[in-house]
């Protein structure tokens, strides 16, 4: 039996001595605002067994994590049909590049890039009434948590400063790739990054991938071959450029956000959440990733 409480103990005691932390992402204002000190760790087993060390239960912004929920939505409305838009190829890119959109004829080359994930979040404008608060219930329910929500600063803070996003979403939008107008999809998508989640809460919300498809309200979302598709997207696309060297040191499939968390599953196992607002030069969290290369060489729990 693997002691979880002492790994996690030891990782969040190796934290506390680091000092080089890397770099918190400014470029949205309202992120540079977060105490870069910050550290938590939880990870859940197959039994809904809990273990956490450190900040776990304080909130943070989840930014590209909630990519993984759009998908989720997504794939459950409008199944296979969602592969003619996106595409399923890792991109060796940073998450916001758009030369190879345009290279690729409008067709972005995995849901986890930015374009990739504007794609889905117009998939989930043209089959919603009301696109945010149905994406707010669906999170909730997967989570078994109704007090999830959107920080409405930290999306309008994305919005003044989300250049990119929006010269994406233009260019998908001259592709014929977005069946929305473009500040509809954007305000979506800037919402659904603002979301505020803890790593106890992330963790238990993701349970759903190393379950079948079942989340902790034993309600099922996904096919066991949906939740194939989302697992390996997220070991082949999660980390972006830095997928590889994820897979390599980790061994896990995972997603990252620029707000510093990370959360990484191992399916039938265990689902694992981490929070260190300091990023590396790849935009993953530094601290996190360290942290989760150490929990799976302790315990020897990778899939590989
Ligand atoms: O679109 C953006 O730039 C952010 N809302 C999300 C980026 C992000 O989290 C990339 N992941 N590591």
């Amino acid at each position: 039996m693997i002691d979880f409480q002492h790994v996690l103990d030891t990782i969040h005691q190796t934290a506390q001595k680091t000092d080089d932390r890397g770099k918190i992402a400014d470029y949205i204002p309202e992120l540079a605002k977060v105490d870069k000190n910050k550290f938590g760790i939880h990870l859940v087993n197959m039994n809904q067994e809990n273990f956490s060390a450190g900040d776990s239960n304080e909130r943070f912004s989840i930014q590209s994590i909630s990519k993984v929920f759009t998908l989720t939505m997504a794939l459950g409305l409008i199944g296979e049909k969602l592969w003619t838009r996106v595409d399923v190829e890792p991109s060796g890119d940073p998450f916001n590049h758009l030369s190879l959109l345009e290279f690729e004829k409008g067709i972005p080359r995995n849901p986890f890039i930015n374009p990739g994930a504007i794609v889905v979040a117009d998939v989930l404008i043209s089959h919603l009434k009301n696109p945010k608060d149905e994406f707010l219930a669906f999170v909730r329910n997967i989570a078994d948590d109704e007090t999830i929500d959107y920080d409405s600063t930290v999306a309008a803070s994305e919005k003044q400063t989300g250049f990119h996003n929006y010269a994406a979403a233009n260019l998908l939008k001259s592709f014929k790739n977005l069946e929305n107008d473009v500040e509809t999809v954007l305000d979506f998508y800037f919402h659904q990054c603002s979301l505020t989640m803890s790593c106890a809460q992330l963790a238990n919300t993701f349970y759903l991938y190393i379950n079948n498809g079942r989340c902790r309200r034993k309600n099922t979302h996904l096919t066991s071959g949906q939740v194939k598709r989302i697992n390996a997207l997220m070991l082949t696309c999660g980390f972006y450029d830095e997928a590889g060297e994820f897979a390599f040191e980790v061994g896990l499939p995972g997603k990252s956000g620029v707000g510093g968390g990370i959360v990484a599953l191992h399916p039938n196992k265990f689902c694992v959440a981490t929070w260190s607002p300091g990023l590396n030069e790849k935009g993953n969290s530094k601290l996190g990733m360290l942290a989760l290369e150490k929990l799976t060489t302790e315990t020897e729990l990778s899939i590989f």
